[in-house]
């Protein structure tokens, strides 16, 4: 695994990888290396160790408007391993169900006392304006169809241990991409690699790209590109996005339901990613989820690394920005005078 001189971390957010360059992409997946032998927790284990508590004393928030398995628990558990408190907000039972603003939600809360705050939420943009309007550190758990920074990133570390580079590499990215953030972070982060990234589904899932600001490269004849993959990472048809989008379910599963029989076709070695959840016998046959060239678990434990080097160095830049008075500590303003 080759490991580029990192360029020092500077941002106390992770809002997308639209707007990071290569070496700080790089700088994440190497902390998240770092942090791979204790991202499983299980440090009774040989090849496990204990994780660094560098985090102790820290509170983050889990603030999920969307539902979430996978990210969430991850969020909660990198910042557990690392000795942060970790606090789930609640959407439907909070306050926001009472009208109160998402920047007032985030306001109050980081008012008790935040180090960071993980945020999912179904409009683009959400987190952008959370970061702006408090002090705290924030992460992008994944706004609308736009991005979700810490999924490339695992997905991306997943490649790099199991192909071992991350450059001159072809991906196939396939199905409902008008509708997903990961295949939109995965084509920032994987271009400014040096990868390509092939965008391929049914014509109605290619439309509504005109917001992605890096050169796409689409496809509608999976059988056609997958020759040339080294990957094959397969989407979720997110159906409950679908409002007017002509879909027709065996025309679908004929053209890009990714078979033991069309991944064959794929380069010998290539892997299959999918991010979860999956809708099984859609998207992906049994064979194939379960199957060896499946990654998918691996991705799993990925995002486990991913996520604590994400919060240690979003923090980090934020406490480096307190000390040096580029940002009021809110620790700092907390502190009672006796
Ligand atoms: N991949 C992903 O974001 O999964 P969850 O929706 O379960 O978090």
């Amino acid at each position: 695994m080759a490991k580029n001189t990192p360029a020092k971390w500077t941002r106390k957010d992770l809002l997308g990888l639209e707007d990071l360059a290569a070496e700080e992409i790089t700088c994440l997946l190497d902390k998240a290396d770092d942090f791979f032998p204790c991202a499983t927790g299980r440090a009774e284990r040989p090849a496990g160790k204990p994780a660094p508590q560098t985090l102790k004393g820290r509170t983050v928030l889990n603030l999920f408007c969307e539902d979430s398995t996978r990210t969430r628990t991850s969020f909660t558990l990198a910042a557990e391993r690392l000795g942060a408190r970790v606090i789930q907000f609640h959407a439907a039972t909070s306050s926001l169900s009472k009208h109160e603003t998402l920047i007032d939600t985030a306001r109050n809360i980081e008012a008790m006392g935040l180090d960071a705050i993980v945020i999912r939420h179904r409009e683009r943009g959400a987190p952008h304006r959370v970061a702006e309007a408090i002090r705290c550190a924030v992460l992008n758990a994944g706004d609308d169809a736009h991005e979700h920074p810490t999924q490339a990133l695992l997905d991306m570390l997943a490649l790099r241990h199991k192909l071992g580079r991350l450059d001159n590499l072809t991906i196939a990215i396939v199905g409902d991409i008008r509708h997903s953030r990961v295949a939109r972070s995965n084509l920032y982060g994987l271009t400014k690699l040096g990868s390509r990234a092939i965008f391929v589904g049914p014509p109605a899932f290619l439309e509504g790209l005109d917001d992605i600001t890096a050169p796409v490269e689409t496809s509608t004849d999976f059988d056609g590109v997958l020759a040339e993959c080294d990957a094959v990472m397969m989407l979720r048809v997110q159906f409950e996005r679908h409002e007017g989008v002509a879909f027709d379910l065996e025309d679908y599963k004929r053209g890009y339901q990714l078979t033991a029989k069309r991944l064959a076709r794929a380069k010998e070695g290539a892997i299959v990613l999918h991010p979860g959840p999956i809708n099984r016998g859609l998207e992906l046959a049994d064979e194939v989820a379960d199957g060896p060239q499946s990654v998918i678990l691996y991705q799993v434990t990925c995002g486990v690394a991913v996520r604590m080097a994400a919060l240690s160095l979003c923090i980090g830049a934020l406490d480096r920005e307190c000390k040096a008075g580029r940002r009021p500590s809110g620790r700092a303003k907390r502190g009672r005078k006796s």
